[in-house]
């Protein structure tokens, strides 16, 4: 294909996107405004038509960006395209059947929630929560298997995009060591869920070590089953607190996490920033990426509120007014920045190179 065709293919392939999404989330909340309506305090509050077509303009924009880094060869083209289509089959028809039972629990109350077969022991208390009303949480193999459907659908269509924009600061960051070969590089990703940014990641460095935590065995596995087709080396998936990373110090040449911080109370967010911190080499890189924020995105207020009222998201309204270039610095970054790309700010911040004379492997 000729590269203006392929281009007018990803546009054509991001429009059906947002517009099945659309379409999925107009229908389903007739649907559930006839069955089960939400309870007043969870209407959302409707936006203004200038703020929408912000959102429109800025989903374009991140569209436009993942397709002029994948020319620059940053990626492959072929990850633009990349859709689990067989999941998407499989799954749809059950996101409904869970639709409904998550209406009812969130029109009840129910945040904590967890099928009898469930083993919760362990798990951190902040953890245990039907966070966006997901049956079981993130402590099930349904629950793994409908999320990225769930997620790419509330982001219509650009939750991929998003999660791509780590890629480039990771990139510049890993040329801090030119140095070690391609096979040397370590990257880890905190909260790997189903495994979509290692994904992204490995196919931007195909022989890179890479590596995964999370809390859920269940989207582990899942992450696994998406993995481990790939030809190269398999990432290596441990069931892991990122508070408590389980690896030595100085370890990584570069951490991602995509989505976490705001699914964390505030000392949990400040840990996980110093044990990225700790098991960082001198001169690595971390990339954050999560939700806009209310202090750098006044015009998002709206939208941000309707977030945490219609989903169950119990740190977000903490999150959303929380300074992380504060935090990164005080741990010892240096060199923070930030970007916005649609709704998901990065933070982007480098361990202090070691003192003169010191070697970085
Ligand atoms: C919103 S999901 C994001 C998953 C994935 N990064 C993505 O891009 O879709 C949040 C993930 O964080 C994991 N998680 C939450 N708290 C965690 C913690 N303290 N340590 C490790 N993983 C955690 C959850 O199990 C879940 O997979």
């Amino acid at each position: 294909m000729s590269d203006p065709l392929t281009q007018l293919t990803y546009q054509a392939f991001q429009y059906s996107k947002s517009v099945l999404s659309l379409a999925h989330k107009t229908l389903s909340n007739q649907v559930l405004e006839m069955v089960a309506p939400p309870t007043p305090e969870r209407k959302p509050q409707p936006l203004k038509p200038e703020v929408i077509n912000q959102i429109r303009a800025s989903l374009e924009q991140i569209y436009q960006t993942d397709w002029q880094e994948a020319q620059t060869g940053l990626y492959p083209t072929s990850i633009l395209f990349d859709t689990p289509i067989e999941d998407i089959l499989r799954y749809y028809p059950l996101l409904w059947w869970d639709m409904l039972q998550m209406q009812e629990r969130a029109n009840q109350k129910r945040y904590q929630e967890f099928s009898p077969e469930i083993d919760t022991v362990g798990y951190p208390r902040y953890y245990l929560q039907n966070f966006h009303h997901q049956t079981d949480g993130y402590l099930s193999d349904w629950s793994a298997n409908l999320y990225d459907l769930g997620v790419d659908i509330l982001f219509n269509g650009g939750a991929d995009a998003m999660r791509r924009r780590v890629l480039g600061p990771l990139k510049a960051g890993l040329q801090a060591f030119e140095g070690v070969s391609a096979r040397g590089l370590r990257v880890l990703d905190v909260a790997c869920g189903t495994g979509r940014t290692l994904k992204f990641i490995r196919a931007t460095f195909p022989k890179a070590s890479l590596y995964g935590v999370d809390l859920s065995a269940a989207y582990l596995r899942k992450a696994n089953q998406l993995l481990s087709p790939i030809p190269g080396e398999l990432p290596q998936l441990i069931q892991a607190n990122g508070e408590a990373l389980p690896y030595q110090d100085n370890y990584f040449h570069g951490i991602t996490s995509v989505f976490l911080f705001h699914e964390l109370p505030p000392v949990a967010r400040q840990k996980v920033i110093e044990e990225a911190y700790r098991v960082l080499q001198p001169g690595g890189v971390f990339v954050i990426c999560d939700s806009i924020q209310a202090i750098d995105s006044p015009e998002f207020k709206e939208m941000m509120e309707n977030f945490s009222v219609m989903f169950h998201e119990p740190y977000y309204r903490h999150y959303i007014t929380d300074d992380l270039s504060d935090r990164l610095s005080q741990v010892g970054f240096e060199g923070i920045s930030t970007e916005q790309h649609f709704v998901s700010k990065y933070w982007i911040a480098h361990k202090k190179h070691t003192l003169a004379g010191d070697t970085v492997k």
